[in-house]
């Protein structure tokens, strides 16, 4: 099978890397991907966005399958022009990806579904958007309706600059979704779709702050772990059937069957685990450490997902213990990074360092992004796994490059606590499909 992989990032590289160890995968290409994806893939300067660009690559490589990391090219249609040429997608339609691309429409669609998600209202005006931060009360929660780069959301206690952030998406044109605030901790739980069924992956957590003990502002995410040995034993099972089915079922009964990768982000609230928001690709960088435990051959996985059948998979195999992954990035993220400095001490292939934001110039590594590296380490504990990223971590250098220092240490403590010193198993975990359910 030759493989082609859209996107350029951390995420990009994992998914590249992880259908490479597929052993029916021959090729492996990247557009545009990176210098970590060049040292084992082919990689191409095509615009993902450019979906003609895209048909004649994958038609030119003799692609079998495309996998679509990043989501402008999933709302801009990419996946529905390769699916008109033929050629095998992993990615929803445009149509689908509104999950992600409206915060309005995926609202509507749990409703429809019967989805459990913080109550919300959609607005149009500010005396809608005033009226709706009064029914809901502090903390407030408002969100852009549009796609908006990770800025659209604002948590805040402020009334007023709640309704500052209202304003600025009201005046470039968009809705505003105001919702009530969920308390309990965020879990990301991903599922491979075929517009049926869903195959769920191990649930991870993303630390989204930028500063230790959650302080500063939202980024991309400065780190992940999986799997999680505090969260609930049967989260996934409650999930796939009070969430993904319900959705995958909505989606199919709307003509838009959701084909690709649903990440569903919960709050596991008292009342229960609520959605916080659907996304309609991996996560990032969730996906870095845990597609690292995936045993499964995943191209094939991919495949058959966007073939529309899942029904031959059995589930997932994923390999046991834990991943950490701590991201490097640049001085003065997310605000204004810096870039172009030189990256020193990398290995070059090392599959447990996955690029985010670098660029060969004149032949040194120099960083490129906010977010540079997501540094992988593994272990039969959290402690393990996190000792072996930062160690990893500590050999790297990047000028002015910083990195949180708790990614995983609280759940590594109360799991050192609990004298919980391997997983629920020793052998090889299985995520089951929820084809019983749907
Ligand atoms: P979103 O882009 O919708 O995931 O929102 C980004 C972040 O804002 C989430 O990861 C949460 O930390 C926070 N957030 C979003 N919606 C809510 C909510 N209803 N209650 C509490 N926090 C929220
Ligand atoms: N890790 C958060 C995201 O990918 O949206």
């Amino acid at each position: 099978m030759t493989v082609l992989v859209l996107g350029s990032g951390g995420r990009e590289h994992a998914l590249a890397l992880a259908c490479s160890r597929d052993p029916a995968v021959g090729q492996v290409h990247v557009a545009p991907g990176n210098p970590g994806t060049a040292a084992f893939a082919t990689n191409h300067p095509v615009d993902p966005t450019d979906g003609a660009a895209v048909v004649d690559l994958a038609r030119s490589i003799g692609a079998d399958l495309v996998v679509v990391g990043p989501e402008a090219p999933l709302v801009a249609g990419v996946a529905d022009d390769l699916r008109a040429a033929g050629i095998d997608c992993f990615g929803p339609s445009a149509a689908a990806a509104r999950l992600e691309g409206s915060k309005a429409f995926a609202k509507e669609v749990m409703a429809s579904a019967g989805v459990p998600t913080a109550d919300s209202r959609t607005c149009t005006t500010l005396d809608e958007v005033a009226a709706a931060l009064d029914t809901f009360g502090a903390p407030h929660v408002i969100k852009d309706d549009g796609l908006a780069a990770g800025k659209g959301v604002v948590v805040t206690a402020d009334r007023q600059a709640a309704l500052d952030h209202a304003r600025d998406c009201l005046e470039s044109g968009h809705r505003v979704v105001v919702e009530e605030f969920l308390d309990g901790p965020e879990v990301s739980l991903f599922a491979i779709c075929d517009g049926h069924h869903a195959l769920p992956m191990p649930p991870a957590q993303d630390f989204k702050r930028v500063g230790d003990g959650d302080t500063g502002p939202n980024t991309g995410g400065m780190g992940a772990y999986t799997p999680l040995p505090w969260a609930p034993e049967n989260l996934v099972d409650e999930v796939s059937r009070t969430v993904i089915a319900p959705t995958l079922a909505q989606m199919q009964d709307r003509g838009t069957p959701f084909v690709g990768l649903l990440y569903v982000g919960l709050a596991l609230t008292s009342s229960g685990p609520k959605v916080v928001e659907f996304n309609v690709r991996f996560g990032d960088p969730e996906t870095e450490p845990l597609l690292s435990l995936v045993d499964s051959p995943l191209a094939s996985i991919l495949r058959a997902a966007a073939r529309g059948d899942l029904s031959g998979v059995e589930g997932l195999r994923v390999r046991s213990g834990f991943a950490v992954g701590v991201v490097l990035a640049s001085e003065g993220y997310p605000a204004c990074p810096v870039t172009g400095r030189a990256l020193t001490g990398l290995e070059p292939g090392d599959p447990d360092v996955l690029h985010a934001g670098t660029r060969l110039v004149d032949g040194r590594m120099t960083s490129s992004g906010g977010r540079v590296l997501v540094v992988l380490g593994h272990g039969e504990t959290l402690a393990g796994a996190r000792q072996e990223s930062y160690e990893r971590l500590a050999r790297i250098d990047l000028p002015g490059g910083f990195h949180r220092h708790d990614i995983a240490l609280r759940a590594a403590e109360e799991q050192a606590r609990a004298g919980l010193h391997d997983t629920s198993s020793p052998d090889p975990t299985c995520v089951g499909t929820d084809k019983e359910n749907s």
